[in-house]
C-alpha cells in the first residue's frame, strides 16, 4: 500500500468514526483528491477497498455512503469492553453519575437483598472508537464491594470486580426488550429524542452463585444488534 493511498483510508475512516454518521454521503473522488493533494485513481483504489470491507457503500450515479456498523451479540457473558474490543473498536466510559443508595423493592428483588440494603449505583455512557454506543446503569450490593466508589469507574467494572475484589463474574440472566429513548436519553446518546433503542437487562452472578450486579443497558438502535446461536436438543 503506497502511502497516498493510506493517508486516503486513514482520512476517510477518520471521518466516518468521527464525523459521519450511517448512510451519510462520503465527500466525492474530486473533493477527496483536491483535498489530499492525491490522484482521483489513488482515492477509487482507497473507496473500494472500504467498500469490499463493508465500511461504505456505493449508489451508482449517487455518491458513497457510510454504511451501517452493526455489533452483534452472542451468548457468552462477556463485558462491554470485551465485546467491543473483540469487534476491533476502542472501549471507554464516560462516568455519568456513582452514589450509595438504598435498594427500592425492584433492586432488592432482582439481587436477592432486602428492601433498605445498601447499594452502589453507578451511570455511565459507553463509548465504541469515542463515539456513544450505550447508557448503562448497574447496581452492586455495597458490602461485596466496599469502597467501590473510590476507584476508577471509567475502565472494565469486571475487571476492576476481578482485580479488587476477586469477584469472577460465571452467570447472568439477561432479558432484551425494544425501547424508545427520553430527550436526555436520546441527547447523551447523540440521536433525535425518542429514538429506538435497545433495552438489556442483566443480573450477573458470581461463581459462588451471588447475585453481584443489577444492570440495564439502553443500545442505540441503529448501531447495536443480537445474534443467538440455536442447537437443536435430540
Ligand atoms: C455489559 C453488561 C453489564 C456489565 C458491563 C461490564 O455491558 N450488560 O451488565 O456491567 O458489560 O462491562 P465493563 O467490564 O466493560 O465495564
Amino acid at each position: 500500500m503506497t502511502t497516498k493511498h493510506a493517508s486516503v483510508r486513514e482520512f476517510v475512516v477518520e471521518q466516518i468514526e468521527l464525523h459521519l454518521g450511517a448512510h451519510d454521503r462520503l465527500p466525492t473522488e474530486r473533493e477527496l483528491s483536491d483535498r489530499l493533494g492525491v490522484s482521483r485513481l489513488t482515492v477509487r483504489r482507497a473507496i473500494q477497498e472500504l467498500e469490499g470491507e463493508g465500511l461504505v457503500y456505493r449508489i451508482q450515479g449517487s455518491g458513497t455512503y457510510v454504511a451501517e456498523p452493526r455489533i452483534r451479540k452472542g451468548t457468552e457473558l462477556t463485558s462491554f469492553s470485551a465485546d467491543m474490543r473483540a469487534r476491533g473498536l476502542t472501549p471507554g466510559a464516560r462516568l455519568l453519575t456513582a452514589e450509595t443508595v438504598i435498594a427500592g423493592a425492584d433492586q432488592s428483588w432482582r439481587l436477592s437483598v432486602s428492601p433498605g440494603t445498601e447499594l452502589h449505583h453507578i451511570s455511565r455512557l459507553r463509548l465504541a472508537n469515542s463515539q456513544p454506543m450505550c447508557l448503562e446503569d448497574v447496581w452492586l450490593v455495597a458490602a461485596h464491594t466496599p469502597e467501590l466508589l473510590s476507584h476508577n469507574l471509567e475502565g472494565s467494572l469486571y475487571d476492576l470486580l476481578t482485580q479488587k475484589y476477586r469477584i469472577v463474574v460465571d452467570r447472568a440472566e439477561q432479558e432484551t426488550r425494544a425501547t424508545v429513548l427520553d430527550t436526555d436519553e436520546a441527547a447523551l446518546l447523540g440521536v433525535p429524542p425518542y429514538s429506538a433503542a435497545l433495552q438489556v437487562e442483566r443480573v450477573t452472578s458470581d461463581v459462588r452463585g451471588r447475585p453481584i450486579e443489577y444492570a440495564r443497558s439502553r443500545y442505540r438502535g441503529d448501531r447495536y444488534s443480537s445474534i443467538t446461536t440455536l442447537t437443536r436438543q435430540t
